[in-house]
């Protein structure tokens, strides 16, 4: 017998695997308010592609490539892949966590975490984006208290670092509201042209002392998988 369901048994004296045994990132629900991340699989990804072909900024490119650039097929197509290919990557010294955010149900973006050397280092960095109808409204904020909660409270991060380039008006206030410090800056390659992009760092004792305001709770289910396999049950070297 075969259940359709994921994460029921399959017979013949195989072993019981669920969806989350396998990829425990599917497990992972951060939920704060209304807003939910939680890990993308493939029928999400190919809609978090369609919201993403709806438009997710003006003339200004806020990411570091170009891949929010294109026709709606394009564009849907480069999310589709990009998240497909993050699979092929995430191992304890190299990952990259990605989260659909959905408002009361409804998909509206991505929150992501990536480190390098995390069960050492402790540092990772946090990124994000909301379809064009979703911003402006203090959900970013939300996103950005509940995937910083998920990284200090939930895998014992030390410092979560982030960067915008110097005129994204949104990233740069939501990043400094919640006390990050400046980290430095410099100025890249961006579409052609010279534009400064600013890293911002915040620490656990920051994180300890943010404002009152975004000290909302913050709900984490299927936490203890991911530690273990991210490593991050082992003893620290
Ligand atoms: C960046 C982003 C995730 C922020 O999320 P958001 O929901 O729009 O942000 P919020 O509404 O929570 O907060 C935005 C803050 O920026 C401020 N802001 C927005 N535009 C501004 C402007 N032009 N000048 C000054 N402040 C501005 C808002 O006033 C608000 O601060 P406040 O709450 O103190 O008033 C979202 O705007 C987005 O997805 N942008 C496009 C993709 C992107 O830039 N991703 C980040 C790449 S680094």
């Amino acid at each position: 017998m075969i259940e359709a369901q994921a994460g029921r048994r399959y017979d013949a004296g195989m072993p019981t695997l669920t969806d989350v045994d396998i990829w425990p990132l599917l497990g992972v629900r951060i939920s704060l308010s209304d807003l939910e991340l939680a890990g993308i699989d493939d029928r999400t990804a190919l809609d978090l592609g369609r919201l993403a072909a709806r438009g997710i900024h003006g003339m200004t490119l806020p990411f570091a490539t170009p891949w929010s650039r294109g026709s709606d097929l394009e564009v849907a197509r480069n999310l589709y892949r990009y998240h497909s290919g993050l699979r092929t990557t995430v191992r304890p010294e190299e990952w990259s966590l990605d989260f659909a955010a959905r408002l009361d149900h409804t998909l509206i973006g991505v929150q992501t975490l990536v480190a390098k050397d995390f069960p050492t280092t402790r540092t990772a960095e946090s990124m994000s984006w909301l379809g064009r109808d979703w911003q402006g409204r203090g959900i970013g904020t939300l996103q950005r208290v509940a995937i910083l909660t998920f990284a200090f409270e939930g895998l014992g991060a030390e410092v979560v670092t982030t960067s915008a380039w110097a005129d994204n008006a949104a990233s740069n206030a939501v990043t400094r509201k919640l006390g990050y410090r400046p980290n430095g800056e410099e100025v890249l390659e961006r579409e052609g042209r010279a534009a400064v992009l600013k890293h911002y760092r915040l620490d656990r004792t920051g994180w300890d002392r943010r404002p009152e305001e975004f000290r909302q709770v913050v709900q984490i289910e299927g936490l203890e998988p991911i530690r273990a396999w991210l490593g991050l049950d082992q003893p620290r070297p």
